[in-house]
């Protein structure tokens, strides 16, 4: 792990600094965890064919220098620690944990605005959910991330950084905090966000839910506050079991059957997600083999296939629905869930 200072002159507009000389400079701490805006290609010009988790979080803050010096991020005091380097395919429960618990420990600093986390975009949806569960901070806990590698002759990811220390410095003052996303312009709530494109640059939406604000030349202009009140964190002590609980994911579709749930059940699985066709509807062999893994006291969630929306109620099916998470998502939300029941 390795920390890094770097400190500015001048106050920003943001609400920690804003009012009296002397006012304190909001501190901005960056967790680096790998993924494509830490990535390098073999070859010029390749945004495909390139190796995530490459560059460290140091680096990345490096590259932006005259943005800190003289654009948005100027007068933010920044400090940087590495927590992991992967491609955020790869997450697992343990990288989960010890983000939560440096996001936590930073977020708990008097002296800290907000926290920024870079991360990879393939399983983001994913973190932000469980870091909104987990931790529902009131100060800003903004992930950021990048479709094209660090050394892209056109790279989003030092715009993305930017805007994502911009949200953390600047959000509490236009009534934004919690959990959020910063990609493309534009920040999304980290429990609503959802990859929705393999390549573009805006590669992520909300479903029906909408952005929270644009990011515009070091400011933002809002469109919703975040988060709502009253969120109750479930707490760092949920994730502290060696062994979490089996949750998978199974998807209805043309020509679905059980098997796979029977041969889950065989292996102990304790919670499934079914990715649901339509308004929630499942296969009925598929849903025979559910109602059994239900009764044996498999934990059962419904989610949407389609990746916006959310079930409406009254559908003839009858089991619990994840409302508008995608299957990914809920799948977090029944793991939290089983964790929840065993702390
Ligand atoms: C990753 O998720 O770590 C790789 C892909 C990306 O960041 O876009």
């Amino acid at each position: 792990m390795t920390t890094q200072t770097t400190r500015k002159k001048r106050t920003p507009g943001g609400p920690q600094a804003a009012g009296s000389a002397g006012a304190v400079r909001p501190q901005v701490v960056l967790l680096g965890t790998g993924g494509t805006i830490a990535g390098t290609s073999p070859r010029v010009g390749d945004d495909v064919g390139y190796t995530a988790a490459q560059r460290g979080i140091g680096t990345l803050l490096g590259t932006l220098g005259p943005a800190l010096q003289a654009g948005p991020g100027r007068g933010v005091d920044l400090q940087s620690e590495q927590v992991a380097q992967i491609d955020s395919k790869d997450m697992s429960h343990a990288v989960w944990r010890r983000l939560a618990e440096r996001a936590a420990w930073h977020l708990g600093r008097p002296e800290v605005a907000g926290v920024v986390v870079t991360h990879g975009t393939d399983t983001l949806e994913e973190t932000a959910y469980l870091l909104h569960r987990v931790l529902a901070p009131a100060k800003p806990l903004v992930l950021t991330a990048a479709m094209r590698p660090a050394d892209a002759l056109l790279a989003d990811g030092p715009q993305n950084l930017l805007d994502a220390i911009t949200a953390a410095a600047q959000g509490p003052g236009q009534g934004l905090g919690g959990v959020m996303l910063a990609l493309a312009g534009r920040l999304w709530a980290g429990a609503q966000a959802r990859k929705v494109h393999p390549y573009r640059l805006d590669a992520f939406d909300a479903g029906d839910a909408g952005a929270l604000a644009h990011v515009e030349q070091g400011r933002l202009r809002l469109l919703r506050t975040w988060p709502p009140a009253g969120l109750e964190p479930l707490g760092l002590q949920v994730l502290a079991a060696d062994i979490w609980p089996e949750v998978q994911i199974v998807t209805s579709h043309a020509g679905a059957d059980g098997r796979l749930v029977d041969l889950l059940l065989d292996s102990g699985v304790q919670g499934l997600v079914v990715a649901c066709t339509g308004n929630g509807s499942i296969h009925h062999d598929l849903l025979a083999a559910l109602l059994r893994a239900q009764r044996q006291g498999v934990m059962l969630l419904r989610a949407l296939r389609q990746g916006s929306g959310c079930i409406v109620a009254g559908d003839a099916v009858g089991l619990p629905d994840a409302g508008s998470l995608t299957p990914a998502q809920a799948r977090v939300e029944l793991l939290l869930r089983l964790l929840a029941r065993q702390a």
